[in-house]
């Protein structure tokens, strides 16, 4: 867009937007992660630069490219997005959107490991990854608005209510990623927003008109 002349009502404001999976490594050749195409996370952080803020993207391994509009930084585990995340703190917006691993593995990595002969089941010792979005949710610098995504195949409106209060975000973005919904690696969700205040669903949507649709509502909140 050479000529940009909309209102920016989020001029002046910093935001921080996770997307992606993250990757654990298993060995030098295999990880553990969660689905995720970025597809949803890169469009809110597009979406809030288009309404002037000042964003910061942390992105785990996607195919897809680099936003223009946005600083991006990429990590591969957990533990580097969250690092990357308390960075950038003092922040006024956070929107964790990538798709965390919730588990990374206890082993050492630096070799390769062989199959082992016939018929043994083979173990990973996991061990649970650092709640991102809970972390910043409970920061003592804390963003004035703090957003997660509940990635739900079931109950997802009392999941995400769950969430909100576990995490202490002010507003969870839940959405159905049962395979029969379409959303993981699609381009279409159908998405609750759950606040304080109650829940309101949002009709089918492409990935950027909920992008667009929940940075106006960051910026409504904000002002
Ligand atoms: N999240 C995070 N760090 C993690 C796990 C999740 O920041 N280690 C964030 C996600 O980015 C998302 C929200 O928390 O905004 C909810 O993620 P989800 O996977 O739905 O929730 P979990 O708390 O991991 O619960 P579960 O996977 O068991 O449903
Ligand atoms: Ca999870």
């Amino acid at each position: 867009r050479v000529l940009d002349d909309r209102p920016k009502p989020l001029a002046g404001k910093k935001a921080i937007v996770t997307s992606g999976p993250t990757y654990e490594p298993i060995d030098p050749v295999r990880y553990i992660a969660n689905r995720s195409s970025g597809k949803q996370g890169h469009a809110i952080a597009v979406a809030l630069a288009e309404l002037g803020a000042n964003v910061t993207l942390i992105s785990g391994p996607v195919a897809i490219d680099d936003p223009q509009q946005v600083a991006t930084i990429h990590v591969e585990r957990a533990e580097e997005m969250l690092d990357a995340v308390l960075s950038h703190l003092p922040a006024d917006i956070a929107v964790m959107v990538a798709a965390v691993a919730d588990w990374r593995t206890t082993t050492s990595v630096d070799q390769k490991i062989k199959k082992q002969s016939m018929n043994q089941p083979m173990a990973l010792q996991l061990t649970e990854n650092p709640d991102i979005l809970k972390i910043v949710g409970h920061h003592a610098n804390r963003p004035n608005i703090v957003i997660g995504f509940a990635a739900e195949t079931q109950d997802i409106e009392k999941n995400g209510r769950l969430k909100l209060e576990r995490k202490g975000a002010d507003i969870i973005v839940a959405n159905d990623v049962s395979t029969a919904s379409g959303v993981m690696g699609g381009d279409r969700n159908r998405v609750k927003i759950i606040s304080r205040t109650g829940t309101d669903i949002w009709p089918d949507l492409d990935k950027h008109e909920v992008a667009r649709n929940l940075a106006a509502l960051i910026a409504e909140k904000i002002s």
